[in-house]
């Protein structure tokens, strides 16, 4: 049994890092494109700037929060897809790094309570 089973997140929110190795890598791009998708969309899913989930060779990185799912080498091309899991769909297996290491690290700290969006660049948290 884990200690904390019942801290699992539910906030519908896509994580992309905006820090410097992710951005080289396009990751802004790739936040656009995933706004730009839910907005077409008419989810109600919120793409939130992060810095840094510390896996930056693999990027550009991002967590779905409420899916525990975490995707690394994410390209605007992945935006569609990575929505449509987001909204309850299939995992993006390409780029699905989810059973990963430090994927699980985060996951850990989310059954822990940590939310992502408290170190968010967001200014309306
Ligand atoms: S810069 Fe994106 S994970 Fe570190």
């Amino acid at each position: 049994m884990r200690m904390y089973e019942n801290f699992g997140s539910d906030e519908r929110i896509i994580h992309v890092c905006v820090n410097t190795d992710c951005a080289m890598r396009g990751s802004e791009a790739v936040r656009d494109r995933l706004r730009a998708v839910v907005d077409e969309s008419d989810s109600d899913l919120e793409v939130n700037d992060y810095v840094c989930f510390a896996a930056c060779e693999q990027g550009p990185n991002l967590l779905i929060e409420h899916s525990r799912a975490f995707y690394s080498e994410v390209t605007p091309q992945d935006a569609e897809a990575i929505v449509e899991h987001a909204e309850g769909g299939d995992p993006v297996a390409a780029i699905d790094r989810s059973s990963s290491f430090i994927a699980r690290k985060i996951f850990n700290m989310l059954d822990a309570g940590f939310k992502p969006g408290d170190l968010s660049l967001s200014s309306d948290t």
